[in-house]
C-alpha cells in the first residue's frame, strides 16, 4: 500500500506523541518526536551553562551547534524510538520541569530550527512517518497527506502532565505545570520563526473530553479517509 506522511501538531501536552505512536504502530511507520529534538538541544544548552534563569547566551549555543547529534533508537520493550543526545539515552532528562521550562525559548532560536527541521525533513523523505511538533504540517512537511492539529484546555493539559510527572516521582505542584503550559502555549504561538499555527488544511481535535479510544477511533477513520481519496 501506498505510504503517507502523517503530521500532528499542537499546543503541549494535547496527547499528540499519544496518537502519534498508536498510529505509528498500527501503520508500522516510523514515528518521530521533535519535541524531543528541541529539548534534547535544550539540555545540551542547560549542561553547557549557556542557559539560566537571568541569562541565555544564544551565540554560545550556536557555535556549538554542530558538537550536538541527535538520533532515536527504538526501545523493543518500551515499544517506541528513544532519543540520544551524542550518543547517550536522555530520554528522562528531557521530560523534566526544569527543561521544559526552558525548551521554549531555545526553540525560538532560527539557527537552532533550521539545523532540526533539515534533519526532520531527512528522517521523513522516503514517507511512511507520524511525526508530531508545532510545526510538522507548515513547514516541516507542508503537503503531508494528514494533519492533524490536536487541542485541549490548558487545565486539562496540565493535570495530565502533572500526573505523568508525579507518577515517575518528580516533585511539581499543579500550579507550576498550569503557568509553564500557559508560558510555552504563548512563546511557542507568538515566536517568529514558525509559531505554532493550524495549517489551514489541517483537522483540529479537540480531545478535553474524548477517552484515548475515542480519540484513535476517530483519527483512524480520518486515516482510513486519507487512504481511500488518494485511489
Ligand atoms: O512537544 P513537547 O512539549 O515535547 O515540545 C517541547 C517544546 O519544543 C515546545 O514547547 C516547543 C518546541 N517545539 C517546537 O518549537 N517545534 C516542534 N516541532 C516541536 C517542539
Amino acid at each position: 500500500m501506498q505510504k503517507i506522511t502523517i503530521a500532528i501538531d499542537g499546543f503541549s501536552s494535547t496527547g499528540k506523541s499519544t496518537v502519534a505512536k498508536q498510529l505509528a504502530k498500527k501503520l508500522g511507520y516510523i514515528y518521530v518526536d521533535t519535541g524531543a529534538m528541541y529539548r534534547a538541544v535544550t539540555l545540551f544548552t542547560m549542561q553547557h551553562d549557556f542557559i539560566t534563569k537571568e541569562d541565555f547566551n544564544v551565540n554560545a549555543l550556536v557555535e556549538k551547534l554542530g558538537d550536538i547529534t541527535i538520533t532515536f533508537k527504538f526501545n523493543e520493550v518500551l515499544g517506541f524510538a528513544e532519543v540520544y543526545l551524542n550518543g547517550e539515552n536522555i530520554e528522562r532528562e528531557i521530560r523534566t520541569l526544569e527543561v521544559s521550562s526552558y525548551v521554549s525559548k531555545v526553540a525560538a532560536i532560527p539557527e537552532v530550527r533550521y539545523q532540526l527541521v533539515k534533519q526532520q525533513q531527512q528522517m521523513g523523505k522516503d514517507k511512511g512517518v507520524v511525526m508530531d511538533g508545532r510545526d510538522i504540517g507548515t513547514v516541516v512537511f507542508p503537503y503531508a497527506e494528514l494533519k492533524l492539529f490536536m487541542i485541549a484546555s490548558a487545565e486539562k493539559r496540565a493535570t495530565r502532565r502533572f500526573d505523568e510527572l508525579i507518577g515517575r516521582g518528580d516533585e511539581v505542584s499543579y500550579e507550576a505545570v498550569l503557568k509553564n503550559v500557559q508560558e510555552r502555549d504563548y512563546i511557542d504561538s507568538h515566536r517568529e520563526d514558525s509559531p505554532l499555527r493550524k495549517a489551514d488544511d489541517a483537522i483540529e481535535i479537540d480531545n478535553s473530553d474524548l477517552s484515548l479510544e475515542e480519540q484513535f477511533d476517530k483519527v483512524l477513520q480520518l486515516v482510513d479517509r486519507t487512504f481511500e481519496d488518494l485511489k
